[in-house]
């Protein structure tokens, strides 16, 4: 294959694409490469490990209790639709490019480079700010076990959302720096500690399921779904967008609470994407990612429609508590052993999830500085532990300070927005793919295209649209800032284009 086709007929504009071969190639430099260990049970292990975690054992409470009542199990039913489009779509991008990086990745060979650009920086959002929402969640689990035993945490130390004025989160900051040191030593000890947790955390969901099903009253799923209820006024920017655009009058509950509730709850299943992100750590990806992907993200779906109607059915979604619902359910039916486990086995389950998010930002860095557009002092991995340890310690300390001190609710939308602007993008990725290499294996292939990947840019944007317009604001801000990065920095240092214009003397 020449040079000009590798670049494309655009070398040095914004849609030069960078070829499968290409991004295959770069994975073979010694220097720059990473250990292939993962099979499929791992990325599924990996996937169940990152995607169970704050939605579940939080936001279930809170959606209940506000947005949707008992249809909190249909609104998971919405997102798990939403995330199933999109998961047909990322494998069979995994499993064609098998490289770090994820849907950035996906990108740069399909769609260009300004967009792969624009995908990464959204990533570096999802997962930077998913880390520190969850560390956050998980500092608030840790501090309610202590309370158990009677140690309580100065509430200056326990973060914003606790102190009164100035508050740092010292438990939040703290693990994020431990999974930081674990990362840097290498993907076969996180993976290792990853199997227990995840063995915990499922432990703990499944208790939840059997036991609590035996404290369900019909009573509490009536109605089933509550009637639509207009919001307080002077929300403004709280709104979704979608009832400012189109200027219904703002409800909670009823048929379009449901679908506020899933642009919420969409952070429950964030994570399976994640596992495309270890597509070069593992052994066959063509064979093991689409199982890895597909696989974590059904046994998940099954677990949270079950989860909610549970909880639901225990208590009256009136009454659940907007912290730990799912511990607090057994409370209130007279099981406070129960709720003590649950609560250990969230602390527990949080930290996979917090360091599996953890992992996929610094993949996705490492991705961007491989490819020069970010500096490639960043894509050296270490001499004795394969890991590319730089972008690790960098954004490991930058997401410790963050989740010490912001307050989690803000995030968690911020995160979905951009989780869902990536899904758009790996669908069209798809769509333009299959024209533009029809030529190329693909292990596995998305059904019905272009039909499943149109569908899946529709119901992402849908759930887009259901989040507030303050989280649109915030997303574009992000998204200017990071053209500014790439127009000043990394267009003219993307290793593509120089081995373009190299090529051209
Ligand atoms: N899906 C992950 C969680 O619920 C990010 O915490």
């Amino acid at each position: 294959m020449s040079t000009q086709q590798d670049t494309g007929p655009d070398e040095d504009g914004l849609f030069r694409t960078k070829t499968v071969e290409q991004s295959i190639r770069d994975t073979e430099e010694p220097e720059h490469a990473l250990k292939k260990s993962l099979s499929a049970l791992d990325l599924t292990v990996f996937g169940v490990g990152v995607i169970i975690g704050t939605g579940i054992f939080v936001l279930t409470g809170k959606v209940a209790k506000e947005t949707a009542g008992p249809a909190t199990a249909l609104a998971f039913v919405a997102a798990g639709v939403v995330c199933a489009l999109a998961a047909l779509c990322y494998a069979e991008f995994a499993s064609t490019v098998p490289v770090a990086g994820s849907a950035y990745t996906f990108a740069y060979a399909s769609l260009g480079e300004l967009v792969a650009w624009t995908i990464g920086w959204d990533l570096v959002l999802e997962f930077a700010l998913g880390t520190a929402v969850v560390a956050v969640g998980w500092s608030g689990y840790v501090r309610s076990l202590m309370d158990n035993v009677g140690w309580t945490m100065p509430e200056v130390l326990s973060g914003p959302d606790v102190a009164v004025g100035f508050g740092f989160d010292v438990l939040a900051f703290a693990l994020v720096l431990l999974l930081t040191v674990i990362l840097v030593l290498g993907m076969k000890l996180s993976a290792r500690v990853t199997a227990i947790v995840v063995a915990v955390k499922l432990t703990v969901v499944m208790i939840v399921i059997v036991a609590g099903a035996f404290f369900i009253k019909a009573d509490n799923y009536s109605p089933f779904i509550p009637k639509a209820q207009p919001q307080p006024a002077g929300r403004g920017l709280d709104t979704p967008l979608v009832q400012l655009i189109f200027g219904y009058e703002p409800t909670n509950f009823g048929i379009m609470g449901i679908f506020t509730a899933a642009s919420v709850v969409f952070f429950a299943f964030i994570g399976f994407d994640v596992v495309a992100t270890a597509a070069e750590e593992t052994k066959v990806p063509q064979r093991d990612m689409p199982r890895g992907i597909l696989g974590s993200l059904l046994i998940c779906t099954v677990l949270y429609v079950a989860v909610s109607l549970v909880v639901t059915g225990m208590q009256h979604y009136s009454q659940l508590s907007v912290t730990a619902p799912l511990a607090d359910a057994f409370k209130a039916v007279g099981h406070p052993v129960y709720a003590g486990i649950i609560s250990f086995g969230a602390a527990v389950g949080l930290t996979t999830v917090c360091m599996i998010l953890l992992l996929g930002q610094t993949r996705v860095f490492f991705a961007m500085s491989r490819d020069g557009l970010l500096p490639r002092f960043f894509s050296v991995t270490h001499p004795r532990f394969g890991t590319p340890y730089r972008p690790t310690i960098l954004l490991g300390v930058a997401i410790a300070i963050i989740a010490g001190f912001t307050s989690i609710n803000e995030l968690a939308t911020l995160v979905n927005i951009g989780t869902l602007f990536a899904f758009v993008i790996v669908a069209l990725g798809v769509i333009v793919l299959r024209r533009t290499r029809p030529d190329l294996h693909r292990a596995f292939r998305t059904p019905w295209v272009p039909l499943v990947p149109i569908l899946s840019v529709a119901a992402s944007v849908w759930l887009m649209l259901n989040l507030p317009a303050e989280t649109w604001l915030r997303f574009a801000l992000w998204m200017v800032l990071g053209f500014v990065v790439y127009f000043v920095y990394g267009r003219g240092h993307s290793r593509l284009g120089r081995e373009g214009s190299k090529a051209e003397y």
